[in-house]
């Protein structure tokens, strides 16, 4: 059931395109989109949006530019709340800022686009890919992150895709939340008396693009769209969700960077073992996989990854644990001082 688009989404986005764009941008090295974009290199995306390195000759530095593959209407629809939805948290701590958004001609036709800037060091999926398990670089993680995605969810947008791939890497310590690609609006947060506080939904979830010739019947449409090892339950089973979605998703990434590994099994293109995983096992205790991970690590993970979502903590209590544990290892660390000396 579609509800009235909240006042925060309505900033000025690109027009859609006015017939399907559904081919590659066919942009190279050298080449310029929008006569102002250089094209550097590939940056690793999914099959609806081709994401680049580039050098914005306007403000002389590095950027990362993402194209849309539009074939449809419906995810023509999702695009336009990706970009609204990024520009209403853009400039929070913790998100990546979106410099700008327009259309380019490419080969494929006139093409949606938005910028943000480069991080250097790219995504957190790039910088941990052959690392073991590394708490406090989870502890970091959460800690600059999590802000970010409370402020989304102040402003009535649920990410629904956190990951490693989604997360930026600036600096050693400091990381940035980006792609709102299948990003759903908040409805009846903070109004009592409204009904359940849960996802609007609004938007049918994106099918398989390659086998989509047009728009049906949006319940046609309705298929698992997020990524399995980082979905919550409910996601994966299409059931009602709630905002409760990003801490299942925040809390498998800070175990996926603690220990190294995912807390569940997952099959890939297997979504309903996935799920039996989840409901069936709790994650395996984070301290089996890296020893030096407390208990109190041990304890959010374990409700942050419930299939309970009223047993996940919220983001509020989620910064307030992870100040705690961090602190909890400072105190460790001088003591161990204290030991040695
Ligand atoms: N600003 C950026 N700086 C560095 N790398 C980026 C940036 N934006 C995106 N990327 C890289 O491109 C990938 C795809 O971008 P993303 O916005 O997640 O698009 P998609 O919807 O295709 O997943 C990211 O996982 C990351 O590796
Ligand atoms: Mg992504």
């Amino acid at each position: 059931m579609a509800t009235q688009t909240p006042e925060i989404y309505s900033f000025e986005i690109p027009p859609r395109p006015d017939r399907p764009v559904d081919g590659e941008t066919g942009l190279a090295f050298g080449d310029y989109a929008d006569d102002r974009f250089r094209i550097v290199r590939s940056l690793p995306s999914n099959s609806v949006t081709e994401v680049f390195e580039a050098t914005d000759r306007v403000q002389a530095d590095p950027v990362a530019i993402k194209f849309f593959r539009e074939p449809s209407p419906v995810v023509s629809q999702h695009v336009d709340f990706e970009l609204r939805a990024h520009a209403a948290v853009s400039g929070e701590t913790g998100i990546v800022p979106l410099r700008t958004m327009g259309v380019a001609e490419t080969a494929a036709g006139l093409q949606r686009y938005m910028v943000t800037r480069l991080a250097p060091r790219g995504s957190l999926q790039d910088v941990t890919r052959h690392r073991g398990g590394d708490l406090d670089l989870a502890l970091s993680v959460g800690q600059r992150i999590t802000p970010g995605l409370l402020a989304a969810h102040q402003r009535n947008v649920a990410h629904r895709d956190i990951k490693p791939n989604n997360i930026l890497v600036v600096d050693s310590d400091e990381f940035e939340l980006t792609d709102f690609g299948v990003a759903e609006p908040i409805k009846n947060r903070g109004r009592a008396g409204s009904g359940p506080v849960e996802l609007d939904m609004m938007l049918p979830d994106l099918a398989d693009f390659e086998t989509m010739p047009d728009y049906r019947d949006p319940s046609d449409l309705k298929q698992f769209v997020g990524t399995l090892g980082y979905a919550a339950p409910e996601t994966i089973m299409d059931a009602p969700e709630t905002p409760q979605v990003d801490v299942f998703g925040l809390m498998a990434t800070l175990y996926k960077v603690a220990t190294g590994k995912l807390p569940f099994k997952h099959e890939a293109g297997m979504p309903v073992d996935t799920y039996l995983h989840i409901i069936e096992e709790g994650p395996v205790p984070a301290h089996v996989l890296n020893g030096s991970i407390p208990l109190s690590f041990d304890q959010l993970t374990k409700e942050g990854l419930s299939p309970d979502p009223a047993v996940r903590p919220s983001l509020g209590a989620v910064i307030v644990r992870l100040e705690a544990i961090r602190q909890e290892i400072a105190a460790q660390a001088d003591q161990q001082d204290l030991v040695l000396a």
